[in-house]
């Protein structure tokens, strides 16, 4: 593990010593406790799509104020800098050092390891209307459609960029958005920010299946890592795409869909499970008995259909959607009580990746219409982005943007 090398820059402005809790340097704790947990900044692909899904998310959507693209395209350079150094585990390098100035890192991850931290940048529809770069547009960026099952708060909607930071510690995702917030000072502003625990999805075949907050295991039949003819054609930005630019990239879709737990929790099992179409505890389709046990779509019993035509996993399944897939990578989130009703505002924050958008539109207008599940959610929140492909060396995300 690369892990704490180059010691940190606002460790010294800030008059601290960078020791790890036991006392023992940066340097040795991040070799000895967190062997592996370095993923790579750099490469084909942006990390935090595949990599495997870490336990916490921060996740910051801005708007970009700015006029000036050379601004903008400073802010992304000093990002692609920042985000890099994080994710090593070392801090926000300083530009001049000075006393005088604020520190150039915020402190508060100093002499914690990395904990797998990935930082991922995407790009929402309406940026590619400013600075020039309508001809950097890729065609199949645009506004998500009204969609059912949308209650949509506009606060929680939209963003020109968006940074997707995964951490197994929640203090160094959050450091990871504060730190590029306050590097964009003046550039950009956070539009809105949700936190999640629990990742609600395995996208890797050694990973154990997590439990969203309805108490289901969530991601069994997800896309896997390792599958990367599926990725290929399910996942990540092809030559069939109009801006060449983004090849090996791939569209996030964000979704916060509160859970309206009250009322789930009042149904029996045997309704959770038809909702679903899986057995609770042991994450087994209706149709069979191991968690992995494929779901048979057709079996009948007593003339009604095992798995319901209603079934979540039903109608989400690529056996209803003309072999249409998605990798999903979304978080449980709780942001309190909703005042209006005293009721818990806790749910899924839904994020998946794709090689074409409308993938998830034509999914979603099949679950927001018939899914029994649209009596237990509603989505708050919603927004589209364009993840480029992973910077190559030397390369900054200003560059590759503004081309
Ligand atoms: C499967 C829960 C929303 C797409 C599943 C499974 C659960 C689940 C428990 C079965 C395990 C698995 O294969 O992963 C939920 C909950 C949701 C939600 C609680 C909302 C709070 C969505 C949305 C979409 C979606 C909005 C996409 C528009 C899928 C897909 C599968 C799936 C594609 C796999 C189906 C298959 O390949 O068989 N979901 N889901 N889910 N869900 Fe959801």
């Amino acid at each position: 593990a690369a892990a704490f090398t180059g010691g940190s820059a606002a460790g010294a402005v800030l008059g601290l010593v960078d020791r790890s809790p036991d006392g023992r340097s940066e340097q040795a704790a991040g070799a000895v406790s967190t062997p592996g947990r370095v993923v790579p900044f750099r490469g084909r692909h942006q990390a935090g799509i595949i990599t495997p899904a870490q336990d916490r998310l921060v996740f910051g959507a801005f708007d970009v104020v700015t006029d000036s693209a050379g601004a903008l395209r400073d802010v992304l350079d000093a990002w692609t800098i920042a985000a890099e150094a994080m994710t090593q585990g070392r801090s926000v390098p300083a530009d001049d050092g000075s006393p005088q100035a604020p520190p150039t890192d915020t402190g508060e991850a100093l002499g914690l390891p990395p904990a797998a931290l990935t930082v991922t940048i995407g790009y929402g529809p309406r940026l590619f209307a400013r600075f020039g770069l309508a001809t950097r547009r890729p065609s199949a960026l645009a506004e998500l459609p009204p969609l059912p099952g949308d209650r949509l708060d506009p606060a929680r909607c939209g963003g020109d960029i968006c940074i997707q930071a995964c951490s197994d510690d929640p203090q160094v995702a959050f450091h990871a958005v504060r730190n590029v917030t306050r590097l964009g000072r003046g550039v950009v502003v956070l539009r809105w920010l949700q936190l999640g625990f629990g990742r609600t999805s395995s996208t890797t075949t050694g990973q154990q299946t997590p439990r969203n907050l309805m108490g289901f295991k969530d991601g069994t039949r997800n896309l896997r890592a390792d599958d990367t003819a599926a990725l290929d054609r399910h996942v990540w930005i092809g030559t069939e795409t109009d801006q060449p630019w983004l090849i090996g990239g791939s569209y996030l879709v964000a979704r916060r869909i509160r859970m309206l737990i009250e009322a789930w929790d009042r149904a029996s099992l045997s309704e959770q499970e038809r909702v679903i179409g899986r057995r609770k505890v042991s994450g087994a389709p209706l149709t069979g008995s191991r968690e992995y046990d494929p779901p048979d779509f057709s079996a009948v019993r007593a003339g009604e259909l095992v798995i319901p035509s209603d079934a979540h996993i039903r109608l989400a399944s690529p056996e209803h959607n003309a072999g249409r897939r998605m990798l999903r990578r979304g978080y449980s989130y709780t942001d309190g009580i909703d005042l209006s009703t005293g009721e818990l505002d806790a749910g899924l924050f839904f994020i998946s990746f794709h090689k074409d958008p409308a993938t998830f539109i034509a999914v979603q207008r099949i679950l927001g219409t018939q899914d029994a599940l649209r009596e237990y959610i509603v989505h708050t929140g919603s927004a589209l982005f364009v993840c480029p492909p992973g910077l190559q060396d030397g390369e900054s995300w200003g560059r590759q943007l503004f081309g």
